[in-house]
């Protein structure tokens, strides 16, 4: 949703500046469209503050709980623009009538809900998702999920977060695609076009939200909700780029953040949410706030009265006030203090009405709300299939020594150790919408059924127990934490079933609900119980494979360096269990990268592979004092992009089409890569850079472009990226800086494992207006002799 830039920037790259303005919608640059003039004329101030006021109809886990008759009469009386937490054709049907029919003005409804990784099917959780390195998958999960939800009734998802983590203490870490901002992005723009369609007035299509803007995923310390210390440079460069892909995408919405940067809560960030989002990017999509986000103004010390929270976040650009009753409470005074908020009060009415027309709201209220539909939307074996192709993309191989897996036929003993092998529950991850346990396909007997000649025992190992402390999420979600506790007669019987067996599957990692919303910590390694289990288990000599199942990148070096076969599984969504089972047995081979680098102690966070070179790079040798730690090797435990198949790749003929490039020009990076293996399987080629020197220090690598790319046994091909040197820009107040001189070019098979260098130079200077990494890199293949 960007309209054509207010800003003007001198833009030697003025191709990208035009291609901008392409989404579709009802607001133009003329302003809102007759439709939505015409209402808003009409409006009393209570109506117009009604239609910014969202609130919870239900709770997470209990939907459509809070729709009694109160909020029903205010329905009616114009009162609300938006609930949340409610699901259902039928119920939702009602609910639409009674504002159709029932309130003065006749305005629907927007009904929302956090559909974040599927609606009924649920698919791996996101940061799984994104280790696909696959756009046109992560399009496909989010259209199916677009599917099931507006067959319920929905027309607003809270999904994608686009938040960039380099931080895996926080928990959140699990909802968004990693620490990259063009992985980031390309996955933004993939997810945006899923949930909305070709229209998003088409019925099967709901309103996308870009979240959460911006920089919550720099939360000091990896503190849920804490502040973020971020210079403008990180901002522009790192944090805000998945946004502007999102927007260019033509995301419905954005939410703002519940964090401040520099003591400035993005729920009143007029600099950030006007100043960039709204009037450099031209964004004219509707901005909701986090949950409660308005009334905890007066926590960050910025307000003090709610009055004057309402008329901060007005001013910062926030539309709708999600769950806070505080728009709808103080707006009206607010505004008869101070008549200037009123021509802001109307943009955001602007903006709500807006999105409800692009929805086609106005036009078929209830095109969303068949029952007939919703009963056959669900669940179908068509999007069955998407989840086992979903999950089997995002597993990923980290570390298989002597080729143990895939598992050899001759295996015939298996011991399956540890309590997430029958954690159905775990699989569905957090932010579960509809998804029910019931639903997963879970480990064990999926594995029972894919190695038939095999005899498998399980044995837990330790003692998974309930905790007696419920845990809140800001959402006012309760949630049961899970205590892992080692129990000496659960490990002896571990260790005896290992005894027995030829080949061990190790189960380890986090329960699900260690991952997620207030779920930070500052111990990113296994509980004890699981510690103690997998030393037990590796003591015996027996050959294990350790199936981590986690949402954020774990701590792990003992494991890692004593366990010869790591697949790293995630939180795989309702086809969990068979997915692992194919890859397991050699069906499928691994293709899964790493979205996000593993460090190797939870004292390494934050940590990123496009670091900068700093004075003093770091060293292996300890004479030197260098960038580094004492008490460990410089490296990450595993790399940003790594990930290992069952097939062997060689890259070769790095070629550029230019080795000299003006501002405005392209390069063509091409490279051959051939299956030099028996076995078919996918690789995904990686293309990083580096200004060795600029005017200022430049990351030592930073991705931009890679391709998921199959292969059959023996194959080459041919692959073909196209760079512009506005990817290589550098962030500066005045624009996007193109600077003349020497552009390092990488290609390889993480960021770690490049295969291929060569450079070209930019000839001639120039200032481009879009995020360097929000540019995606056009690709192809072709397959040669
Ligand atoms: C989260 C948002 C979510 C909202 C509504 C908040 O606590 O931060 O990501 O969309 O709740 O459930």
């Amino acid at each position: 949703m960007l309209r054509r830039p207010r800003v003007a920037l001198v833009a030697a790259v003025v191709g990208l500046c035009l291609s901008m303005a392409g989404s579709a919608g009802a607001q133009t640059p003329a302003g809102p469209s007759p439709r939505v003039r015409d209402l808003l004329g009409r409006m009393t101030l209570d109506e117009k503050i009604g239609q910014l006021n969202q609130i919870p109809g239900g709770r997470q886990r209990a939907l459509n709980s809070r729709l009694d008759a109160a909020a029903l009469d205010r329905v009616r009386r114009g009162e609300i623009g938006s609930f949340l937490h409610v699901a259902g054709a039928a119920q939702l049907r009602e609910l639409q009538r009674m504002a159709v029919e029932e309130s003065r003005l006749g305005v629907p409804l927007l009904f929302g809900m956090d559909v974040v990784h599927g609606y009924k099917t649920l698919f791996p959780v996101p940061l799984a998702l994104a280790a696909s390195w696959d756009p046109a998958l992560m399009e496909q999960t989010a259209r199916v999920a677009a599917v099931e939800a507006t067959a319920a009734g929905l027309n607003w998802t809270f999904s994608p977060m686009v938040d960039i983590a380099r931080d895996p203490r926080w928990g959140r870490v699990v909802e968004g695609a990693g620490e990259d901002p063009y992985l980031g992005s390309v996955l933004a723009t993939a997810q945006v076009r899923g949930y909305q369609g070709t229209s998003l007035a088409d019925p099967t299509s709901i309103l996308a939200t870009a979240k959460h803007f911006v920089g919550y995923g720099a939360a000091e310390g990896g503190r849920d909700y804490d502040s973020a210390d971020i210079t403008d440079r990180t901002l522009h460069e790192v944090y805000l780029p998945p946004f502007h892909a999102a927007a260019k995408a033509g995301a419905g919405s954005m939410m703002t953040a519940f964090n401040d940067i520099g003591g400035v809560p993005l729920t009143a960030h007029p600099a950030l949410v006007r100043g960039v989002l709204r009037d450099r990017w031209g964004y004219d999509g509707l901005i909701v706030s986090d949950w409660n986000a308005i009334p905890e103004l007066l926590n960050h010390g910025i307000a003090a009265t709610p009055q004057a929270a309402g008329a901060l976040a007005l001013r910062g650009g926030v539309d709708m006030d999600m769950a806070g009753n505080l728009y709808s409470a103080q707006l009206k005074g607010a505004v008869e203090a101070d008549s200037a908020l009123l021509p802001m009060l109307d943009q955001a009415v602007i903006a709500v009405l807006t999105a409800k027309e692009r929805l086609g709201l106005f036009d078929a209220p209830y095109g969303r709300t068949d029952p007939a539909r919703e009963a056959a939307a669900m669940l179908t074996p068509e999007h069955r299939a998407v989840a086992r192709e979903a999950a089997r993309r995002s597993i990923v191989l980290l570390k298989n020594d002597g080729g143990l897996l895939p598992l050899a036929a001759s295996v015939r003993r298996i011991a399956v150790i540890g309590a997430l092998a029958e954690d159905a529950n775990s699989s569905l991850g957090s932010w579960r919408a509809q998804g029910k346990v019931e639903d997963v396909r879970p480990l064990l007997p999926a594995l029972r059924e894919a190695l038939p000649q095999a005899t498998l025992t399980y044995a837990q190992g330790y003692r998974p127990e309930a905790a007696q402390a419920i845990a809140v999420t800001a959402s006012g979600e309760g949630a049961q934490a899970v205590v892992e506790i080692s129990d000496a007669d659960a490990l002896a019987e571990a260790v005896a079933v290992v005894r027995a067996s030829d080949l061990v599957l190790l189960v380890v990692g986090e329960h699900f609900d260690r991952s997620g919303e207030a779920r930070s910590y500052t111990d990113i390694g296994l509980s004890a119980a699981q510690d103690a289990l997998a030393a037990a288990v590796l003591d015996t000599g027996k050959p294990v494979v350790v199936l981590l199942m986690n949402g954020r990148p774990l701590a792990i070096p003992e494991l890692a360096e004593r366990a010869p076969a790591i697949l790293e599984t995630w939180f795989l969504g309702v086809e969990s269990g068979p997915a692992i089972a194919d890859v397991l047995t050699g069906r499928v081979s691994p293709g899964g990268r790493l979205p996000i680098s593993f460090p190797r102690a939870s004292g390494a966070a934050p940590l990123t592979y496009a670091h900068l070179p700093t004075g003093r790079p770091a060293a292996e040798d300890l004479v030197r004092d260098t960038a580094r730690y004492r008490d460990q090797p410089i490296t990450p435990l595993f790399a940003f992009g790594h990930g290992l198949s069952y097939a062997s790749f060689d890259y070769s003929d790095l070629r550029l089409s230019t080795t000299e490039v003006a501002a405005d020009g392209s390069v063509e990076v091409s490279v051959t890569v051939r299956n030099v293996s028996d076995v078919a399987a996918d690789e995904v080629v990686q293309l990083y850079v580096r200004d060795p020197v600029a005017a200022v220090s430049r990351p030592v690598q930073e991705l931009r472009g890679f391709r998921r790319v199959a292969f059959v046994p023996g194959e080459a091909k041919r692959v073909r990226f196209t760079l512009t040197p506005a990817q290589v820009a550098f962030w500066d107040p005045d624009g996007w800086r193109i600077q003349t001189g020497e552009i390092q070019v990488m290609v390889g098979a993480s960021s770690a494992d490049i295969r291929a260098r060569a450079a070209f130079t930019i000839t001639s200077e120039g200032v481009s207006d879009i995020p360097a990494a929000a540019i995606a890199t056009p690709s192809s293949e072709e397959p040669v002799a």
